[in-house]
């Protein structure tokens, strides 16, 4: 089979692309640790309400000054609804959900995930900047989909 030498560069050119590119998803995993939320822990979808410490939903404050929040995503509400943090404060955020997927996004922070049943899915944020933070349910989960969202003032 002949390939022309201008298809040869092109494929060439392709395949370097397609190298470069996966080299660059590849730093940012490592150098910058920017991965996946991947919180793999699990639990019984049908028992969140009785399973602490999402039994209890809301703010923890640990011994180091950090904050844990764990939320329950169900249709159509987060809980808790409203947490008030101080500045600076450093958010390891824990989400599950009883029932259906759901979206866990707090614009202008980077966290963006899902509330999936059976699954705890976490990652964390240090607010740096005061105000009123939405978060909000970026997944399609029925009929309140859009009123499904709850408030983390920042003060
Ligand atoms: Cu929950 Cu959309």
């Amino acid at each position: 089979m002949h390939v022309h030498k201008y298809e040869r560069w092109w494929l060439t050119f392709g395949v370097a692309m397609l190298i470069v590119f996966l080299g660059v998803i590849v730093f940012a995993a490592i150098a910058d640790n920017i991965n996946p939320p991947t919180g793999m822990t699990q639990i019984d979808p049908t028992k969140v309400a009785q399973t602490p410490p999402f039994d209890k939903p809301g703010l923890r404050k640990l011994p180091d000054g950090s904050y844990e929040a764990y939320y329950v995503a169900q249709v159509f509400s987060f809980a808790p609804a409203s947490v008030t943090i101080p500045i600076g404060s450093k958010v390891t955020f824990f989400v599950t959900s009883p029932d259906v997927v759901h979206g866990f996004f707090i614009p202008d922070t980077d966290i963006n995930m899902m509330a999936v049943p059976g699954w705890v899915n976490t990652d964390s944020h240090t607010f740096t900047r005061a105000g009123e933070y939405l978060l909000i349910c970026h997944e399609y989960c029925g009929i309140g989909h859009q009123n499904m969202f709850a408030k983390i003032e920042v003060r």
